[in-house]
C-alpha cells in the first residue's frame, strides 16, 4: 500500500514516532493525516506545523475512539490507514502513572492502563473499521508495536505483556480478512531517540534509531504490505533463535539483560 493519495488517521502523533509518520506520510503526499494525540497543545502544533486536520483522543477512552474514526469518516473521507501508535508505559509526555519499574511493583492500574492502551485501543480500532473497510473493498492497519511484543527483553511486564497481545491481535485479523483486502503492518523498533541524545551513555543499548529513520521502514515495509516492520535487523535474527531453541534463547536473554542492568 502507498500512502500517496490516502487518508490516515495517526494516534499518539503529536509526538516521537507518530509525529515521525505523519511528517513523512504528508512528504509521500497523503490526502490527509489526521493527528491525533490526548496532548492538544502537542497536537496542535505538529498539525499546524504540517497543514493537516486534528482530532483529540485519548485512546483508552472507547468513546473518544470511536468518535475520531466517526469524525474522521464524516469530516474527512473514508480511512485507508489506520496507526494505533500511542502506548502506555514507556515514558515521553505521558508517563507511568506512578513512576514505578514496571515489574512485580506495576499497579493494577498500570496493568489496566496497559491493556486498554496498548491492546483494546487496536481492538476497538479495527472491530469498528473493519466492516467499513470491507463494504469498500480493503483498508490497512500499522500498529505501532516494539520489540518488546516479540522477544521480552529489559522492558517493564505490563507494556512486554500487552505488546505481545498486539501481535496475536493483528495475526487474527489476517488470518481472518487478509483474503479480502485488509492488510496489517506491526512497526516492531527497538530503541527510538524521541529526544536528542535520549540514549546518550548507554553503551548496552544498542543499535539507537529516529522518528525518521522508523518512517523510512514503514514507507518500505507498508509497499511492500509487509506484517512485521523491523528497523532493527537484529530483531529477527533474534525472534528466529528463539523460535529454533527457546531454552538457549531464554539462557543468552537473561545473561543480556543481566549485562545492561549492571549486574
Ligand atoms: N521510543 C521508542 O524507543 C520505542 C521503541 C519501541 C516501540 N515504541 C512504541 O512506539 C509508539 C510511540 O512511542 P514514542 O516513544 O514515539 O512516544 P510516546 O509513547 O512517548 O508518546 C507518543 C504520543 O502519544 C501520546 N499519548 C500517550 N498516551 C495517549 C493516549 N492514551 N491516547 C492518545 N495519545 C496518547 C503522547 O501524548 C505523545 O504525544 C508506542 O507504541 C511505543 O510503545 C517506542
Amino acid at each position: 500500500m502507498r500512502v500517496e493519495g490516502k487518508i490516515v488517521v495517526i494516534t499518539g502523533s503529536g509526538y516521537g514516532i507518530g509525529k515521525g509518520l505523519a511528517e513523512r506520510f504528508v512528504t509521500e503526499g497523503a490526502k490527509a493525516v489526521v493527528i491525533s494525540d490526548i496532548n492538544e497543545e502537542l497536537m496542535a502544533s505538529v498539525a499546524e506545523t504540517l497543514g493537516m486536520p486534528a482530532i483529540a483522543c485519548n485512546v483508552a477512552d472507547p468513546a473518544a475512539l470511536a468518535n475520531l474514526i466517526e469524525q474522521t469518516e464524516r469530516e474527512i473521507g473514508p480511512i485507508d490507514l489506520f496507526c494505533s501508535n500511542a502506548a502506555y508505559g514507556f515514558g515521553g509526555p505521558v508517563p507511568n502513572t506512578t513512576g514505578n519499574q514496571g515489574g512485580l511493583d506495576a499497579t493494577e492500574d498500570d496493568w489496566e492502563r496497559s491493556w486498554q492502551i496498548n491492546v483494546m485501543a487496536h481492538i476497538r480500532a479495527a472491530r469498528q473499521l473493519i466492516p467499513l473497510m470491507l463494504e469498500r473493498g480493503g483498508g490497512y492497519f500499522l500498529n505501532t508495536v516494539s520489540a518488546a511484543g516479540l522477544i521480552t527483553s529489559i522492558s517493564g511486564a505490563p507494556y512486554t505483556v500487552t505488546k505481545h497481545a498486539d501481535i496475536g491481535w493483528a495475526e487474527w485479523i489476517m488470518l481472518n480478512y487478509g483474503d479480502q483486502g485488509i492488510g496489517v503492518s506491526c512497526l516492531c523498533p527497538t530503541a527510538i531517540a524521541t529526544k536528542p541524545g535520549q540514549f546518550d551513555g548507554n553503551e548496552t543499548i544498542g543499535l539507537v534509531q529516529t522518528p525518521a529513520e522508523v518512517a523510512q521502514y514503514v514507507v518500505d515495509g507498508l509497499d511492500e504490505e509487509r506484517f512485521l516492520i523491523l528497523p532493527n535487523p537484529a530483531v529477527g535474527g533474534s525472534f528466529l533463535k528463539k523460535a529454533t531453541d527457546y531454552d538457549a534463547w531464554l539462557a543468552r536473554t537473561i545473561a543480556r539483560i543481566g549485562a545492561m542492568k549492571g549486574e
